[in-house]
């Protein structure tokens, strides 16, 4: 039995090569040796305030940039959240066994407080419950994040810890799987803060979908830091993104780049980058292009997706609310 590998990504914004560096570059490399589901989280992207029109197209255009990235759809399961209704029926348990005291550490809650004070609503608080909820309907063994998801899946594991010491052993202990390199890509334009598919100034991104003129521009704008030595050191940290950026793409270690550049100034590395960021985006926006003409297609894997997602799902919720000790009848016996 191959190992459950599950994750998502919250259709908010666009597609960053932070969320590729940090998570589907890896869900690609994992799913031939693991069981995948791979979701698209729009239950969470309500957290914020979404316009309906835009957030059905960015699901359907988030799914299409998986399969364009290279999630193959006949070795994983790929689903959108709000399809599988037991992901809000396990939130709600899972919310009374989760203290407002943990909640109140979270460092994403507080982040999203600030920048959303307007409307700092009950989901945006509980949102670490509804994730350790998709994670842990499916019994899965490894999650793979960036660094940003560290803590949720902390949590998670306390929650599902705290479940099974109270009702036996009904969820597995998930592990996080957060690569060495490119869990965390930062802004290009602020390297102190990590780069944001929502954030409100796109230069500060790159796309997964940007044009190659766009790239160029993007990257030649990028921060850099005084001196020009081309080396990873927490004193630049503008310098240093890049070459983990260059060194994640090309799969270089860092320290080869730093001799390959010693010689070389900022202005021709930064070339030399957004050339091999262009380079890597142009397969996965052919690729996407061609699935986008066939959305219909995209559509009926969703379909497909949620109906294994959902019988998977459905399996761990009815031995929950069992041990709970919940009048629980089947289709069947009613
Ligand atoms: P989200 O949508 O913010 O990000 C999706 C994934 O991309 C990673 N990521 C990054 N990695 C490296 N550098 C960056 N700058 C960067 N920005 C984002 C994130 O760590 C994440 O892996 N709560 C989650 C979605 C979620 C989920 C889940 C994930 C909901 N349920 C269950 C795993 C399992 C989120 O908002 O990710």
């Amino acid at each position: 039995m191959k190992k459950v590998v599950l994750s998502g990504v919250a259709p908010t914004g666009t597609l960053t090569i932070g969320n590729y560096l940090g998570a589907l570059k890896n869900w690609k490399e994992m799913q031939k040796d693991y069981d995948c589901l791979f979701m698209i989280v729009d239950m969470h992207a309500i957290t914020v305030r979404q316009d309906p029109s835009s957030l059905y197209n960015r699901c359907i255009s988030f799914a299409t940039q998986y399969l364009a990235c290279g999630i193959d759809p006949q070795e994983s399961t790929i689903f959108i959240q709000s399809s599988v209704s037991a992901h809000s029926e396990l939130a709600w348990i899972l919310s009374c066994f989760t203290h407002l005291g943990e909640l109140n550490r979270m460092t994403q809650f507080k982040s999203k407080a600030k920048r959303y004070s307007s409307n700092i609503n009950a989901g945006l608080y509980t949102y670490p419950v509804l994730m350790a909820a998709d994670i842990l309907l499916y019994q899965t063994d490894i999650v793979p994040i960036g660094e940003d998801q560290k803590q949720h899946l902390e949590l998670t594991r306390d929650i599902a810890q705290r479940f099974n010491n109270l009702y036996g052993e009904v969820f597995k202990l998930p592990e996080p799987y957060i690569s060495q390199m490119g869990a965390r890509i930062m802004s290009l334009l602020d390297p102190t803060r990590k780069m944001d598919k929502s954030d409100s100034n796109p230069n500060n991104y790159i796309a997964l979908l940007d044009e190659p003129d766009v790239v160029r521009k993007k990257i030649r704008h990028a921060v850099t830091d005084s001196g020009s030595e081309i080396r990873v050191d927490e004193r630049k940290p503008g310098i240093s993104n890049l070459l983990t950026i260059y060194s994640c793409l090309s799969e270089q270690p860092v320290s080869k780049l730093e001799e390959r550049f010693a010689e070389k100034g900022y202005a021709s590395f930064k070339e030399e980058l957004a050339e091999l960021i262009i380079q890597t985006l142009k397969p996965i926006q052919k690729e996407y292009r061609r699935l986008m003409d066939n959305r219909d297609y995209v559509i009926d894997l969703l379909q497909e997706g949620a109906k294994k997602a959902r019988t998977r799902a459905e399996r761990t919720l009815r031995e929950v609310k069992k041990r709970i000790g919940f009048l629980y009848l089947t289709q069947d016996q009613q």
